[in-house]
């Protein structure tokens, strides 16, 4: 049961019975298309849900993201950030509950309580595109933060943690495996989960642009690149930044640490233990964390597909002043 009353359902459900859909197994989901973006039933019907129902709290921080883009490292550091006058560096709830736990995505976790969810800390992540977020998101000037990656990394990233998922019931050995060109080519068209890509990336850019005190943009490889100073920025941002005093007690430096590929890929809590992605599609809670590294597709793209995500993004983005 998600909460909502019969007669939205049904509404619901006559206004997804009219989209375009793609079922094409390739992302092992259905995908439909609403708003210009593709989306999964779950997410969808829960975007929906958001749409007429999501009222933020004053302070929330929206994290915004395409999926395998960062967002379960944003929603670690993030959520280290706030809670770190809280805890000890050995009671830190991310070292016993997965970071999606920590903090919960809007369109998933709505459903059990549309008319009041709230989330434990102040923040919310969704991978809702911009255009269609809930207006109450827009109108109260909530903060948004913004990760995203290189499309080379993502489209890769994308295919395996496809591979990790399964159909509840059906062991993923026997479900076929997806073929990464086939994938790929999707992924170039724009039929991925949130997709287009370079559409999600545009929307916030230029919402960015137009309010840069409110949306914060932050690229996954500069992330790796200069940890220290995005997490001050991003403290900052959030209206908390490190004092002095923190900063010479190495509280930036244990946040990184407790948020880094290594230390929270060793956790008991992701390594194993099955979860729940969507409604019907179960894996494990490793999914989430495979290599954390910058430039893993060139162990996967021809010198052609990183041409091809090349000249896409040439051609969409380059009168918009954003490099990937
Ligand atoms: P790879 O598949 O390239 O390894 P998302 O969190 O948006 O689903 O993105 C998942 C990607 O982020 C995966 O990329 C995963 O390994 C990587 N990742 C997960 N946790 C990370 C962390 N703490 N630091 C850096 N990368 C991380």
């Amino acid at each position: 049961d998600d909460g909502a009353d019969p007669e939205t359902h049904n509404k619901y459900k006559e206004i997804i019975a009219t989209l375009p859909r793609s079922n094409i197994r390739h992302w092992k989901v259905d995908l439909y298309q609403y708003e210009g973006f593709w989306f999964p039933l779950q997410p969808l019907e829960g975007l929906l849900l958001a749409q007429d129902y999501f009222k933020p709290q004053p302070n929330d921080v929206i994290l915004s993201s395409l999926p395998k883009s960062g967002t379960t490292w944003l929603k670690a550091l993030t959520f280290a950030i706030l809670t770190r006058s809280s805890f000890g560096e050995s009671t830190n709830p991310l070292l016993s509950r997965s970071p999606h736990d920590c903090v919960p995505f809007l369109e998933l976790e709505i459903g059990s309580n549309p008319q009041n969810f709230n989330s434990n800390v102040s923040l919310v992540a969704t991978h809702i595109p911009y255009t269609s977020l809930p207006k109450s998101i827009i109108s109260s000037g909530c903060k948004i933060i913004y990760i995203f990656r290189d499309p080379k990394d993502v489209i890769v990233s994308l295919w395996h943690f496809s591979q990790k998922l399964s159909p509840e019931g059906v062991q993923t050995s026997t479900t076929e495996d997806l073929d990464l060109k086939e994938a790929f080519e999707l992924f170039c068209e724009g039929v991925s989960i949130a997709g287009s890509y370079w559409n999600h990336v545009l929307g916030y850019w230029r919402a960015s642009l137009e309010s840069p005190e409110r949306i914060l943009f932050i690229k996954y490889e500069n992330l790796k690149n200069e940890t220290i100073y995005y997490v001050k920025k991003m403290a900052e941002f959030m209206g908390y930044p490190f004092s002095l005093e923190e900063e010479v007690n190495g509280v930036v430096q244990n946040i990184i640490n407790l948020c880094s590929f290594e230390n929270l890929s060793s956790l008991e809590v992701n390594q194993s233990g099955p979860r729940q992605f969507l409604s019907g599609m179960v894996g494990e809670n490793n999914a989430f964390f495979r290599k954390g590294r910058v430039g893993d597709w060139k162990n996967h793209l021809t010198p052609e597909m990183a041409t091809r995500l090349y000249q896409i993004t040439e051609q969409k983005l380059s009168s918009s002043g954003l490099t990937l």
